[in-house]
């Protein structure tokens, strides 16, 4: 792959040229019977990647905070209490959307770089049983935490009017997940991390437990309408012109995924992420996720030297060396890097990165 930048970032990420080349081609139309297999093609590798048998899943042309929004707008009477488990930034984007949507909101927050407590939940659905969901985050993007969701699927699953809804943005097709099995209800994704496209396509799976929710739900809705998507696309059709060319690229990155094994892909990531993770142990650094289990395969937070400011490395490493990572977010934003490990990355971008990395501290902080 030719590629201009090195793109070490929790997503968008370095794009496979057959993916990108898919953006150019000419695209189906779609009010047409090839748009219609296009879409059920996606539907199925979707559902497969996220291991739905039984349930539908509707494509959005949104970023994925669009995803999520639709699983705030799709199942409630305003009014409705929810809880929201919020381990960091994004936790907190699911909070303000579900009082954005009316809902009254229980929050249960933990410090960064942590997960979250059982028990809180289990006290928490037994002293409010009107909790209609329970909002997760599945890698927390901001702090590097993968949450365990099969244990929350294992205490909500049994309770009919409680939804487990969970946003896998950056958790799938890098970590294991299995929607069925676990008793995940509705989870949210997006094009632009796992699986290797530009941003701009969510997609949200839902499990039979919340279809049957979507007729009792009266706060307002248009664009992210699960009914009319839903009926549109057994026709083959969507209500609005989707980014069908992202929709291409998408299908042959799910196909290429597919093919591979999901299996390699968790354990490509993994074996990278522990890799980076020493090397930045060696150079002096210590990690932003102190318990190795809780740790995601997505980025490899990492605490800078006292004194040293991330947005200059990024900017430096960005401007000399072509190498493009993100800083901290929230009360981490200086003094946190958080390094990518998702994209077409190799053993070799990891040790270009580090040598840069140690270029670029050596000449802003004789580190
Ligand atoms: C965990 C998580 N949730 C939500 C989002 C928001 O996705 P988008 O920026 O595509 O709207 C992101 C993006 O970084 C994310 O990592």
């Amino acid at each position: 792959m030719a590629r201009n930048r090195l793109i070490m970032a929790p997503g968008p990420t370095n794009i496979p040229d057959e993916y990108m080349e898919e953006l150019a081609l000419e695209f189906p139309h779609h009010r047409t019977q090839e748009f219609a297999v296009l879409l059920a093609n996606l539907e199925n590798n979707l559902k497969k990647i996220i291991k739905l048998a039984n349930g539908e899943v509707v494509i959005f042309t949104s970023s994925g905070s669009g995803a999520m929004e639709s699983t705030v707008a799709n199942f409630f009477v305003t009014g409705d209490t929810v809880l929201v488990i919020d381990i960091g930034f994004f936790g907190q984007r699911y909070k303000a959307m579900c009082e954005t949507f009316g809902l009254h909101v229980i929050h249960l927050p933990y410090p960064p770089g942590e997960t979250y407590q059982l028990e809180d939940v289990r006290a928490a659905l037994a002293a409010h049983p009107e909790i209609k969901a329970v909002y997760v985050t599945h890698h927390e993007t901001s702090t590097g935490v993968l949450n365990d969701l099969q244990a929350l699927g294992e205490l909500i699953k049994p309770l009919d009017d409680t939804l487990l809804i969970t946003d896998s943005i950056s958790g799938l097709v890098i970590h294991p997940f299995d929607m069925d099995a676990w008793g995940i209800d509705a989870v949210a994704g997006g094009s632009q991390k796992g699986f290797l496209v530009p941003p701009g396509l969510s997609f949200v799976g839902l499990s039979q437990k919340a279809l049957g929710k979507i007729a009792r739900a009266t706060t307002p809705r248009f664009y992210w309408d699960y009914r009319q998507m839903i009926e549109l696309a057994k026709k083959g059709q969507t209500p609005s012109t989707p980014a069908i060319n992202l929709m291409k690229a998408m299908l042959r990155s799910s196909n290429d995924l597919l093919a591979q094994g999901l299996e390699s892909v968790w354990q490509h990531h993994y074996q990278l992420r522990q890799y980076l993770e020493s090397k930045m142990l060696a150079m002096g650094y210590t990690l932003g996720v102190t318990d190795e289990a809780i740790r995601g395969n997505v980025i490899v937070p990492i605490n800078l030297q006292p004194g040293m400011d991330s947005l200059a490395i990024c900017r430096e490493l960005e401007s000399e060396h072509g190498i493009i990572t993100i800083y901290g977010l929230g009360e981490k934003m200086h003094s946190m890097l958080r390094i990518g490990v998702i994209g077409p990355l190799n053993a070799t971008d990891i040790d270009q990165f580090s040598d840069a990395l140690a270029k670029v501290t050596k000449k802003l902080y004789n580190y």
